[in-house]
């Protein structure tokens, strides 16, 4: 399998990579972030999985075009990716906005999912001033431009204690989100705002469902992924410890034991 590779997929090129043979291990990352989020975990898994990293719609290297975004068309997208691959069934790992992304993948084709692992994620809608702090957030990425979303997400996405000491962590982070259009920032934004409540829908989770969560994360913090726990039917949660919502930059190590375990019994 190879590294970077373009494929177009409803009408747009998406970038990915593609690495490793076995079980296929899809990665979903966090909004305005790209596929690089996952390197480590990439060179870690794919000795053992094939292990696919998609640029969402709107990211990295993939198209951004200016038009309406949704989380489901997004899923729309990833489904397409794993036809284009042939790939019927994969784990999917969905951080955050992946994570939502990954709930309307299974709401709409839950044949393609052999297992999910939710991380630093929830199931609930914004309430009313999320959704207008969403729309004031697309306005200024609109007249600010990438640096001032920077600024706004790092410390909603990692410890005070990462930021304080870790600069190259703080510098991977600030590169994915400058690295990103308006266009795809502005369109994220509304489609999270959009999303619906998956509370209820939790409860028909058939698929093995694993959920991780900094301990530290304030974005989604651990009583978000403790709802998801108790509603998935036999959903595993752990906590890592020293993490904020970045939990796979921040304790590489820690998440990729999870999935290697957690892919280990699904393989
Ligand atoms: C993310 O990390 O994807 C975002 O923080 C999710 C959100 O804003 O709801």
């Amino acid at each position: 399998m190879e590294g970077l590779v373009h494929a177009t997929v409803n009408g747009i090129t998406l970038a990915y990579s593609d690495t490793g043979s076995g079980l296929p291990i899809v990665f979903l990352h966090a909004f305005p972030l790209n596929r690089t989020m996952w390197t480590q975990q990439e060179a870690a898994l794919s000795s053992q999985f094939r292990v696919i990293t998609i640029d969402l719609r709107g990211h990295g290297e993939s198209d951004a075009p200016l038009w309406h975004y949704s989380l489901d068309q997004a899923a729309d997208d990833v489904r397409a990716l794993l036809d284009h691959l042939s790939i019927a069934q994969a784990l999917f790992v969905g951080l955050s906005m992946g994570g939502y992304i990954l709930l309307a993948l299974y709401r709409k084709y839950p044949d393609r999912v052999r297992g999910m692992v939710l991380a630093d994620t929830k199931a609930q809608a914004d309430l009313p001033e999320g959704k207008a702090g969403r729309f004031q957030m697309a306005q200024i990425a609109y007249k600010q431009g990438s640096p001032a979303i920077t600024e706004i997400m790092i410390p909603k996405l990692l410890s005070p204690a990462t930021i304080q000491t870790r600069p190259e962590i703080v510098q991977r982070v600030r590169t994915m989100i400058e690295g990103n259009q308006i266009s795809g920032i502005a369109g994220d934004l509304m489609a999270m705002a959009e999303r619906p409540d998956s509370v209820p829908f939790l409860k028909q989770i058939t698929s093995p469902t694993q959920i991780i969560v900094g301990e530290l994360d304030q974005a989604t913090p651990p009583a978000d992924a403790r709802l998801m726990a108790e509603q998935i039917p036999n959903a595993k949660l752990a906590i890592i410890p020293n993490a904020a919502h970045l939990a796979n930059l921040e304790q590489p190590e820690a998440f990729t034991k999870i999935v290697a375990e957690f892919a280990g019994k699904l393989a």
